[in-house]
């Protein structure tokens, strides 16, 4: 029997069973342990970034060439015919005619789904304006899963812009079908969406809004910050809360030993430096398994049996 992934799209996490789910952790894991050079051989990856990426777009590259294939792409829509108005459903036409999957970032909320609708081969969302980011998740998956022993039943704190934090919908999405229950800090104005909360109400998962981050390092077991993302203010909006959600290595003195602190990165003072020699940073280890999720991904669209 094929694997649950082949030839699929990745587009959301919400699209995916825990079947398929438990697949691309159990695989990520497994590359991590045992390195494969041949599970792309012979294979074109068009990797297609129309907004800015270090981490997505490198770790997505880089596990094209681990796993034995190549790529093509841009890292700049500016210097596609995007530029000359080309549409997106074109676009997918034109890139599926040359390569065997394409991985997109694209600034517009559903992107992903339209440029999968108009490809010939599995589309990889690397991450859709404000709406989804299903890599990020799934190498978040795998950090947790790591550092927690289990998915299931956990406490997780979430912090800083909830609203506009692609990273945190996809992952709330995810870890809700895992039992675990939410706690959420940010300014009101950057509160998780209505739809998250509906979704996690539905699902019967527990969350909570915590008024600070010391209470949120106290309560957590893992403790998720995100980068309020200057490009979404004004000038005066961002000087309103800039500095109000960041943490210092003094604001984890009641933290539980097993609290890991996440973020998806790039961080700008929202984690201070001395946070990085205390055992609980583990945000740099967590974008190195950005490989081994993004091996899994390329690996189980592209191969019946991995
Ligand atoms: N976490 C993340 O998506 O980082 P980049 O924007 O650098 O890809």
């Amino acid at each position: 029997m094929p694997n649950p992934l082949y030839r699929q799209n990745i587009l959301s996490v919400s699209d995916l069973s825990i079947e398929q789910l438990q697949c691309l952790l159990d695989t990520a894991l497994r590359l991590k342990r045992q390195p494969r050079g041949d599970l792309l051989e012979g294979r074109l990856i068009a990797s297609c970034f129309f907004e800015p990426s270090t981490r997505t777009r490198l770790s997505f590259e880089t596990a094209v060439q681990r796993l034995g294939g190549k790529v093509i792409g841009f890292a700049d829509g500016a210097n596609t015919s995007a530029k000359k108005g080309e549409t997106l459903a074109d676009t997918a036409r034109i890139i599926s005619s040359y390569a065997d999957a394409i991985v997109q970032r694209h600034p517009k909320d559903g992107a992903a789904r339209v440029l999968a609708e108009f490809s010939r081969v599995p589309v990889i969302n690397a991450g859709d304006g404000t709406n989804q980011h299903p890599s990020q998740t799934l190498l978040d998956l795998v950090t947790i899963y790591e550092t927690q022993g289990s998915l299931h039943h956990l406490k997780i704190a979430m912090c800083g812009d909830l609203k506009y934090g692609r990273t945190v919908h996809s992952l709330a999405q995810a870890l809700k079908r895992f039992g675990c229950e939410f706690a959420f800090v940010s300014p009101p104005s950057l509160a998780m969406p209505e739809y998250i909360t509906e979704e996690l109400d539905e699902a019967d998962a527990k969350w909570q809004i915590l008024p600070n981050l010391e209470s949120a390092a106290e309560w957590a077991d893992i403790l998720y910050m995100t980068r309020v993302q200057r490009e979404r203010f004004d000038d005066e909006e961002f000087a309103k809360i800039q500095g109000k959600f960041n943490l210092h290595a003094a604001t984890l003195a009641n933290a539980k030993p097993n609290l890991r602190v996440l973020h998806p990165l790039p961080r700008v003072d929202e984690i201070a430096p001395d946070v990085d020699g205390t055992p609980y940073a583990y945000y740099f280890e967590q974008a190195q398994n950005g490989v081994f999720a993004r091996m899994a991904m390329l690996a189980l669209v592209l191969n019946e049996n991995v």
